[in-house]
């Protein structure tokens, strides 16, 4: 959801009741369920972001990397794959974060005179006012309408907004940050929203040398399993929690068989947890779920498209071949 390097203004601080209920019912549904997990969508409160900008710099993190090679040596390529006929088309970006790689692609269409509005979708409201505010600077001339909610929802806002051709960019493997099988319902979902001839541009990490990637998730700075750590963290600050992290280890595992790369937080003893008027049980060695980032091959990726209702319509891969950004047309 986000692949931001450069430092955001820090967002007020608003106290909504709503919010902290639905993250308090959120974990105790997580640690209460067999077995454990906590969603990845909370690792985000100020620290998180921090702690996930240090993983994106991090030596060992190359996706952003590769995809970033993708967008600067490729850009003509990727151009003329999403311009097609040259009708004038919606540029919408699912998750844009600080639209980093984007950037790149948006200065060639205006240079290439491309006739298209760019509509980046984030849930937070932050990182779409701060792509407002910066854009029609860098970009001179860009026509900008960002969009802040769930991908879903923006989708059909952007839809009832133009009837002009879609283009959807989904990057930073963003896809593999939900298991398999939810990724096919997502493209699925993700195809019922769009027409004949509209375009997918994902990005998607590529199975490779198990080191290579167990590596990218296990810096070795150590911010990854604080990023992971964090969580509990943020639990106990805001939902007044007694989380003793010393007896959480953070354990990340790739297994090149399945291609999943997963992180988990063990726990080091038989202890309780109190949050929310509830108590946790931990025994020894059991975990929480954290998060997966899934690793594909192109034609695992290609199935998926076709599978969706889309044809894969070629792809771009970095020079070691670790990325693939896929473009896909909706049939
Ligand atoms: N989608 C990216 C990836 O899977 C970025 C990402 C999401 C990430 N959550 C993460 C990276 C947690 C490291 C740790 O690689």
């Amino acid at each position: 959801m986000k692949n931001m390097h450069t430092t955001l203004p820090t967002e007020q601080q608003v106290i909504d009741h709503s919010a902290e209920q639905q993250f308090c019912d959120d974990v105790i549904a997580g640690l209460t369920a067999t077995p454990k997990y906590l969603e990845a969508k909370y690792f985000y409160d100020s620290t998180g972001d921090e702690l996930f900008q240090k993983i994106m710099n991090s030596p060992e993190y190359y996706p952003t990397d590769c995809e970033l090679e993708i967008f600067t040596e490729q850009t003509a390529e990727l151009a003329k794959a999403i311009m097609a006929n040259g009708d004038p088309f919606d540029l919408i970006e699912l998750g844009a974060g600080d639209a980093m790689k984007s950037t790149h692609l948006l200065r060639y269409l205006l240079n290439a005179d491309a006739k298209f509005t760019y509509l980046p979708i984030d849930i937070s409201g932050h990182v779409i006012s701060y792509l407002q505010n910066t854009l029609p600077i860098t970009l001179p001339g860009l026509r900008l309408n960002g969009l802040t909610g769930e991908y879903f929802d923006m989708l059909n806002k952007a839809t009832t907004l133009s009837p002009k051709r879609k283009v959807v960019m989904f990057l930073g493997s963003n896809i593999g940050n939900m298991p398999v099988a939810d990724a096919e319902n997502f493209c699925m979902e993700l195809r019922s929203h769009l027409s004949p001839g509209d375009i997918v541009l994902m990005g998607v990490d590529l199975k490779k040398d198990p080191r290579t990637i167990l590596a990218a998730y296990n810096d070795a700075e150590g911010n990854t399993r604080q990023f992971n750590l964090n969580l509990l963290t943020r639990i106990n600050r805001e939902l007044n929690a007694n989380f003793d992290l010393d007896k959480f280890e953070h354990y990340p595992m790739y297994d090149p068989e399945t291609g999943s790369c997963k992180s988990y937080l063990i726990s080091l003893a038989d202890q309780q947890v109190e949050l929310c008027d509830h108590t946790v049980e931990f025994a020894k060695d059991e975990y929480i779920y954290m998060e997966i980032s899934q690793k594909y091959t192109v034609s695992q990726v290609n199935y998926m498209a076709l599978h969706a209702g889309f044809k894969p319509a070629g792809h771009f891969c970095d020079s070691k071949n670790w990325f693939m950004d896929t473009i896909w047309v909706a049939v």
